[in-house]
């Protein structure tokens, strides 16, 4: 029996405009069709999932400050705060449960500007480049770590 019941996944700024932006980049797939994604994958493992799109720094570190204690693990696309937001990153290093962090595309082969990641730190790991099956490999990494 998983002790993992509740996951919190979060996505940062510009992701509410999946499937309209960038499709090249992201893909054709909407945000809510990631969420529905994550949450058939989490199901299957019997838990259940939250979610949260913000534009807004502080709504996610409210977001983060507030899973602590209520949510068991936390599965995160940053999207550009991956590569600055300090912030996101000591509200996450707060937080006890395992973290996966998430890109749709592969950042490191893209502007230098991206190569860059302050929240691969306070992950357990990082699944990208792979579109919107990240979603189901995340939960799957989080599933099997520390078994
Ligand atoms: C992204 C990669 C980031 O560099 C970018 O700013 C995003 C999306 C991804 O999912 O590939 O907004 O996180």
């Amino acid at each position: 029996m998983s002790l993992i019941k509740t996951v919190l996944l979060i996505h940062g700024p510009n992701l509410n405009l999946l499937g309209q932006r960038e499709p090249d980049v992201y893909g054709a797939a909407t945000l809510s069709e990631h969420i529905k994604t994550t949450q058939d994958a989490l199901a299957k493992q019997g838990a259940s999932l939250q979610s949260l799109q913000s534009n807004s720094e502080a709504q996610i570190v409210d977001a983060i400050h507030e899973a602590r204690g209520s949510v068991d693990a936390i599965i995160i696309n940053p999207g550009a705060f991956t590569h600055y937001s300090w912030a996101i990153h000591d509200a996450l290093k707060s937080f006890s449960g395992p973290i996966v962090e998430v890109h749709l595309s592969n950042p490191a082969a893209r502007e230098t500007f991206r190569h860059t990641s302050v929240v691969a730190p306070v992950a357990i790991g990082t699944i990208a480049g792979f579109g919107g099956h990240g979603y189901e490999l995340a939960v799957q990494a989080l599933f099997r770590h520390g078994q």
